[in-house]
């Protein structure tokens, strides 16, 4: 199985990816983690002319997010709080692309003050949208399990991203 784990935030400075590298180190044997840098991934912003659902994309970068998409069994989303939303690269990347996302196990992570409940509630009508299969995941609060520069405190490891592969695993079937 084949799990892509998705940096939401791009901004320089951001701690991102390491949750993103955090979540990817507890993989269980069998499942290969792969951290998804949508600084990386570096998609226009919108730039294709047709409607994602015609999956008919023109552009290189869009194309290629579709087609790295479609080589996972299932992605985790790690999300971070901006302005009591989901980070807007986030945003574009699941707008870019629609097919590709269907039936789709998706984890949610996230992390900050309070776990970033707010951006994690409005990423849910979003991935009801996509029609995603959504996957509730830890919510790694800033002073409980991690500081506010990423670092990750040494009980943070009792969370349940164990069971969050678990579940992943368990809604991969339905793809095929
Ligand atoms: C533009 C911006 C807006 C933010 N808004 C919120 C917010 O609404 N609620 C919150 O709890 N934290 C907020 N934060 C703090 C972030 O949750 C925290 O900086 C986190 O590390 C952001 O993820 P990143 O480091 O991967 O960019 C904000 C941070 C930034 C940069």
């Amino acid at each position: 199985m084949k799990i892509g784990i998705v940096i939401s935030t791009t901004r320089p400075s951001r701690i991102g990816h390491r949750v993103a590298g955090w979540i990817a180190s507890q993989a269980p044997e069998g499942v290969t983690a792969e951290v998804v840098d949508l600084a990386e991934v570096a998609l226009p912003f919108f730039a294709d002319s047709a409607h994602p659902k015609l999956g008919r994309y023109t552009e290189p970068a869009t194309i290629a997010w579709a087609e790295r998409v479609s080589g996972y069994d299932a992605m985790i989303f790690t999300v971070a709080e901006y302005n009591g939303g989901y980070p807007a690269p986030l945003k574009n990347a699941i707008d870019a692309i629609y097919p590709e996302w269907n039936d789709l196990p998706v984890g949610v992570v996230g992390y900050g003050w309070g776990g970033a409940g707010r951006a994690v509630t409005a990423l849910r009508p979003v991935l009801e949208n996509i029609k995603a299969v959504r996957v509730d995941g830890p919510a790694l609060t800033f002073g409980t399990h991690l500081t506010p520069a990423g670092e990750f405190l040494t009980d943070a490891r009792d969370l349940a991203v164990p069971a969050l592969y678990a579940d992943l695993a368990a809604r991969v079937p339905a793809r095929v």
